[in-house]
């Protein structure tokens, strides 16, 4: 098959990490045990992570005049993404990721978006083109709700595969999901889209089904160590997780994403999801988001010793 195009029109952010022993409850100090700065953002991580996967990928933001825009675009430039439509905003900083990483690998993040406002719909329209070209666009929920709705639309009006990364968790303005090909929250965000609290497989599949009821054709929920839901109005399946020794999950959502678009197009959801579950479980085992995201041979080989290669992957 030749190397999808995939583009992704989202967020850049600089991520300021620190490890802690336990996440701190609201009004406690705890002591950090180390501190680092990396390379993330929702889209910029999945743009990352399709370059790494073999897709020729372009990523489409907004960073900020300062040193952590020139940072990302350096390191964006470096993956070999195309950036024609990375803008630098003249004013607004370049938004950042406050992460706190407890010791069990569970995260907390405060994300400021800044200069990923500055990505407005009419910069959308002026790529029409260029979506127009593409086999798969991902779209997050760190850049104005407008912009993503006009990136879906125009997707869809192309026959391009739309992908809706929900995260962060939010709720959705009406008419979003219904643009969307697939639908992709991990479970506080199809919680925070549905009122499901998701804590086992009957939640899961019940917040998918809202899913569908608000509009979605396809839903692909995220349940990290538990693996994915896939449902559609005629099926639901559950593709089990690859057990691995997690240290750090930022990112592992992404990276997901990134790999179920690539994957999409065999035509197998089973196949795709599962290439997408072991994309993610590798991104668990490395600190940091950019830094964790797995190159293509990583997860075959990965999935080779398991026994659970796609038999698109072992032609
Ligand atoms: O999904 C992880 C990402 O969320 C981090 O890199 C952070 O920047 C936030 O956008």
């Amino acid at each position: 098959m030749p190397q999808p195009r995939i583009l992704v029109v989202g967020s850049a952010n600089i991520d300021l990490v620190t490890q802690v022993p336990r996440i701190p409850k609201p009004g406690e100090t705890v002591i950090g045990t180390s501190f680092y700065t990396v390379c993330g953002g929702k889209g910029a991580n999945q743009a990352v992570a399709a370059a790494r996967l073999g897709a020729h990928a372009y990523f489409a933001g907004c960073v900020g005049n300062d040193a952590f825009g020139a940072l990302q675009r350096q390191s964006l430039g470096d993956e070999g993404i195309d950036l024609t439509h990375l803008i630098t905003h003249p004013t607004e900083a370049t938004g950042t990721a406050v992460i706190l990483v407890a010791d069990q690998g569970q995260n907390s993040i405060v994300v400021t978006p800044s200069a990923n406002y500055g990505f407005t719909p009419d910069r959308v329209e002026a790529m029409a083109p260029l979506i127009a070209q593409m086999d798969a666009v991902l779209v997050q929920l760190e850049i104005p709700f407008d912009s993503v709705a006009a990136t879906l639309r125009i997707a869809r009006s192309a026959g391009v595969l739309g992908v809706l990364d929900a995260g962060p968790a939010q709720r959705v303005p009406e008419g979003i999901l219904e643009l969307a090909d697939i639908v992709s929250p991990n479970e506080t965000e199809a919680e925070a889209m549905t009122g499901v609290k998701v804590a086992s497989l009957d939640d899961a599949r019940l917040a998918a089904a809202k899913l569908l009821e608000m509009g979605g054709r396809e839903v692909v929920l995220k349940l990290g160590a538990n693996g994915a839901l896939y449902a559609n109005t005629r099926e639901s399946f559950h593709v089990p997780p690859f057990p691995v020794d997690a240290v750090d999950a930022v990112a592992a959502g992404d990276a997901f994403t990134a790999a179920l678009a690539i994957a999409w197009r065999w035509g197998v959801p089973n196949d795709a999801i599962r290439f997408a579950n072991a994309t993610g479980a590798l991104a668990t085992l490395t600190p940091g988001a950019q830094p964790s995201l797995p190159k293509r041979t990583a997860v075959e080989a990965f999935l080779r010793e398991r026994n659970a290669l796609p038999t698109r992957l072992a032609e």
